[in-house]
C-alpha cells in the first residue's frame, strides 16, 4: 500500500467522458460505506459531479481537491462529512478548472496528489476512491501516481475495446515512469443493455480479451441511476430497490471479496 496512513487508493479512471466513471465513484464508495466501510471518495474532476452528486455545492468550498493539489491546505483539514454514515468526500472547488496549467510549470507535477496523500494524518480509510476526469491529463497522471490500484469504467458500445487499449498503454506507461506497484483492480461494465445485441457482443469481446480482470457483475441501464444525482444522493437513498442500487451493491460485495482471495 502506498499510503499506509490514508488507506488503499483506487482511482476510477477512462479518459473518455459519460461512460459511468462519477456514477460508479459516488455509488461504489456508498455501497460500501453502507456495508460498514469507512470510505473517503476526492473528486478530481473539474466538473465536480462527485461534490454535487453527494449534496455539496461546489460554490460553498473554499479547501478542496484544488487547494490540496497546490499544497495550500492539507488534506485532512479539506475533507467534508456528508450525509451518509461513514462516506467522507474531498470536493472538488471551482478553481479546479485551472490547475491544469497552473500544475504545469510546478516541480513534481505528476507527484502533487501522491505526496498530499502521503502527509494525511488524519484516522484511516478502509478505502479511498479518486473520480477522474475524462481526459489522459496531468490530474489523471496524478491520480495513477498516487494510486494502488486502477478501476476502469467501460460503456460496452462499438469504440470501447479501441479506447480501452490506449488507457491500458498509459497505465503501462505510468507504471514504468512514475508509480511500479499500480495495479488493476478491474474492468467495469456500465450502462449494459443485454437486450441489445452490439451491447452483448462488445460485452463477449472484452470477457474474452480481459478475462477474470473484468467484473463478473455488471451495470445495467437505469434511470434511477441518472436520476439521483439531481437529488443529491447515491442512488441506495433514492431507491434502494432499483436495479441500479442493487448492481452496485453487487459490486461492493465483489469488489471486496476480489481483495481477500
Ligand atoms: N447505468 C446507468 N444507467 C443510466 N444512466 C447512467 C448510468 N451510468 C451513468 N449514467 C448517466 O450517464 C451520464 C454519464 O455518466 P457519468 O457517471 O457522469 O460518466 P463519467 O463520469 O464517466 O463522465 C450521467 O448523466 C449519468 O447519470
Ligand atoms: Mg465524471
Amino acid at each position: 500500500m502506498k499510503h499506509h496512513g490514508l488507506g488503499p487508493v483506487v482511482a476510477i479512471a477512462n479518459q473518455k467522458g459519460g461512460v459511468g466513471k462519477t456514477t460508479t465513484s459516488i455509488n461504489l464508495a456508498a455501497s460500501l460505506a453502507a456495508l460498514d466501510q469507512r470510505v473517503l471518495l476526492i473528486d478530481l474532476d473539474p466538473q465536480g459531479n462527485s461534490t454535487s452528486g453527494l449534496g455539496v455545492n461546489q460554490k460553498d468550498v473554499t479547501s478542496g481537491t484544488y487547494g490540496v493539489l497546490m499544497g495550500e491546505y492539507s488534506l485532512k483539514e479539506s475533507i467534508v462529512d456528508t450525509d451518509f454514515n461513514r462516506l467522507f468526500l474531498l470536493p472538488a472547488s471551482m478553481d479546479l478548472a485551472g490547475s491544469e496549467v497552473e500544475l504545469v510549470s510546478e516541480i513534481g507535477r505528476e507527484l502533487k496528489l501522491n505526496q498530499a496523500l502521503d502527509e494525511y494524518n488524519g484516522e484511516r480509510f478502509d478505502f479511498v476512491f479518486i473520480d477522474c476526469p475524462p481526459a489522459l491529463s496531468l490530474l489523471t497522471v496524478n491520480a495513477l501516481t498516487a494510486s494502488d490500484y486502477v478501476m476502469v469504467t467501460l460503456q460496452t458500445e462499438f469504440y470501447a475495446m479501441e479506447g480501452l487499449t490506449q488507457l491500458m498503454d498509459s497505465i503501462r506507461r505510468i507504471r514504468q515512469v512514475l508509480n511500479e506497484s499500480l495495479a488493476m483492480d478491474g474492468i467495469l461494465l456500465t450502462m449494459v443493455d443485454r437486450r441489445n445485441n452490439l451491447s452483448t457482443l462488445v460485452e463477449q469481446d472484452v470477457r474474452a480479451y480481459f478475462g477474470s480482470q473484468v467484473y463478473e457483475e455488471i451495470i445495467p441501464r437505469n434511470v434511477r441511476l441518472s436520476e439521483a444525482p439531481s437529488y443529491g444522493v447515491p442512488v441506495m437513498y433514492h431507491d434502494v430497490r432499483s436495479k441500479g442500487a442493487q448492481a452496485y451493491l453487487s459490486v461492493a460485495r465483489e469488489f471486496m471479496h476480489r481483495r481477500e482471495v
